[in-house]
């Protein structure tokens, strides 16, 4: 690799505080393969922080609808009453990547709806059927 280059990489991880160079490499390549698994439009679980207005006419009523028509990918909603007029929501998604940004985009659309932010990761495949598997092996071993 280019001294140069390299470098700026050692002075870059050093300032986020990882101890050496194989650390910061293994994440790099761990966000990666999150990245490319999330494009493939695979199993993702996230979080969506929404802040609105809740005097915006309807838009509680709104928010709701929208997470109930997600069905089963709404894992969970978190609801803090911020101040007067402002309403926190973090929402746990979960489902197939694509499916979960774009209900994200739609609720970050929302007239009313000032900030907001999706955080996604990957859910390995395997963690999806891990019930079924151990339901399978308890049943066998009888
Ligand atoms: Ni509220």
């Amino acid at each position: 690799m280019d001294a140069d280059l390299l470098l700026r990489f050692d002075e870059h991880i050093g300032a986020k505080g990882y101890g050496n160079r194989s650390e910061a490499l293994r994440d790099l390549v761990r966000a990666d393969l999150v990245n490319a698994h999330l494009k493939r439009d695979g199993l993702a679980v996230a979080t969506l922080t929404l802040v609105y207005d809740h005097h915006v006419r309807e838009l509680s009523e709104k928010l709701t609808d929208m997470q109930h028509d997600l069905g089963e990918h709404v894992v969970s909603t978190l609801h803090v009453h911020l101040d007067h007029d402002h309403c926190l929501e973090v929402i746990v998604l979960r489902g197939p990547a694509g499916l979960i940004q774009s209900a994200a985009d739609r609720l970050l659309a929302t007239k009313g709806v000032k900030h907001g932010r999706l955080v996604a990761t990957a859910l390995p495949e395997k963690s999806h059927h891990h019930h079924a598997d151990e339901h399978e092996h308890e049943h066998g071993a009888r």
